[in-house]
């Protein structure tokens, strides 16, 4: 896919330039650099960095720094309810941040990082309350995209970074995405490549007891119970406001409305094929103003996002999604897929 340079992704994107830059209060300038270490000294002094992942871009803050890490709620519209994931250099620093590394964890943490998994423990008490929304439990990532562990490193402290993004909007999985997104509302932007998974890392409690996956990603549920075998999918219930809030808010939706398709279907049928658009791994009949046939299910869950944002460029108003097996990160992008269709957070 083609990504557009910085003046004509403003000129196709009107309304969100207008929301915020120029009707925005922030309209600070915000710094575009490819150096790691530019990039963490404005961390340093207060400011707020997006900055590359293996899953997605994160917008990161000192996690000790009350004053930053409030700044990344106001400038992505964060709900304050919404708890930030702590991203690290070095596992020893998870002994700042959190007073427990549980048996399930050590183990998880052995196999899995650095890697795109979060575990969710009990958190320290010089965490500010803000950085995890008042909870006391604190999610932990290595990141091992080699740029990412570059800036954590040059930080000196554990970065807390939800995905920088507007709040409810797709995930960012280019720099120019962020830069669509919060050009002038936050400090700086470390330019790397498009990220190589596309989706959010996987969310495990890991607080007590068995093992919970909160949130489906790169690594799947049955790579972890080859780990810690007692560990389960949590199912949604009374309890989820408690154990992920971020998971009952909207999330990774372009404007378009987004229709998922049975696997088996031979056609599109959409009503103005002209303002349609699909992605899949096999090619319809019916072809639709844009469309993306992937290779595998790791490219379409790869370029999802990206393709969303696309779509909203170009104004699309249907964007039509083949379902894919629910194996691997089969599972990851199936429940990116259905959040994005659900219209109930309308
Ligand atoms: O791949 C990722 O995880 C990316 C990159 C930047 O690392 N970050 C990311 O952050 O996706 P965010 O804030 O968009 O999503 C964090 C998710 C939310 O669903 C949140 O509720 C959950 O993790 N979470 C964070 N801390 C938690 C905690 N203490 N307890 C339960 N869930 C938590
Ligand atoms: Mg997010």
């Amino acid at each position: 896919m083609k990504l557009q340079a910085p003046a004509s992704v403003i000129g196709t994107c009107p309304v969100l330039y207008e929301a915020t830059v120029v009707n925005s209060p922030f309209a600070m300038k915000t710094l575009l650099t490819a150096e790691p270490n530019e990039a963490a000294n404005i961390i340093k002094s207060g400011g707020i960095v997006a900055f590359p992942t293996e899953t997605v871009y994160g917008l990161g803050a000192n996690i000790f720094d009350e004053d930053a890490v409030s700044k990344i709620f106001e400038a992505k519209m964060r709900p304050a309810d919404n708890p930030l994931i702590a991203h690290i250099a070095d596992v020893r620093a998870i002994g700042e941040i959190a007073t427990e590394v549980t048996d399930a964890a050590a183990r998880f943490i052995a196999a899995f990082f650095p890697g795109p998994l979060t575990l969710v423990l009990p958190k320290a008490d010089r965490v500010p309350p803000a950085a995890t929304a008042g909870l006391d439990s604190i999610g932990v990532r290595m990141p091992r995209f080699p740029l990412a562990q570059r800036f954590l490193k040059a930080c000196g402290t554990p970065v807390v970074a939800p995905s920088a993004n507007i709040s409810g909007r797709p995930s960012p999985t280019t720099w120019l995405a962020v830069f669509e997104d919060l050009d002038g509302r936050i400090d700086c932007i470390l330019q790397g490549e498009s990220t190589e998974i596309g989706l959010e890392s996987t969310v495990v409690d890991c607080t007590g007891g068995a093992p919970l996956l909160l949130r489906k990603g790169a690594i799947s549920l049955i790579e972890l119970q080859a780990v810690v075998p007692e560990t389960s999918f949590f199912q949604s219930g009374g309890g989820e406001a408690i154990r992920s809030p971020g998971l009952l808010h909207k999330h990774y939706s372009p404007r378009a409305r987004v229709i998922i398709l049975d696997k088996g279907i031979a056609g599109l049928n959409a009503a103005d094929p002209s303002s349609a658009a699909y992605i899949g791994l096999t090619r319809l009949k019916g072809v639709p103003a844009l469309e993306l046939v992937c290779p595998s299910t790791i490219e379409y869950a790869r370029t999802l996002f990206e393709f969303f944002r696309e779509c909203d460029r170009r104004g699309i108003a249907e964007i039509y999604c083949q379902s894919v097996d629910e194996t691997g990160i089969g599972a990851a992008l199936m429940d990116r897929l259905r959040r994005a269709a659900d219209r109930s957070f309308n």
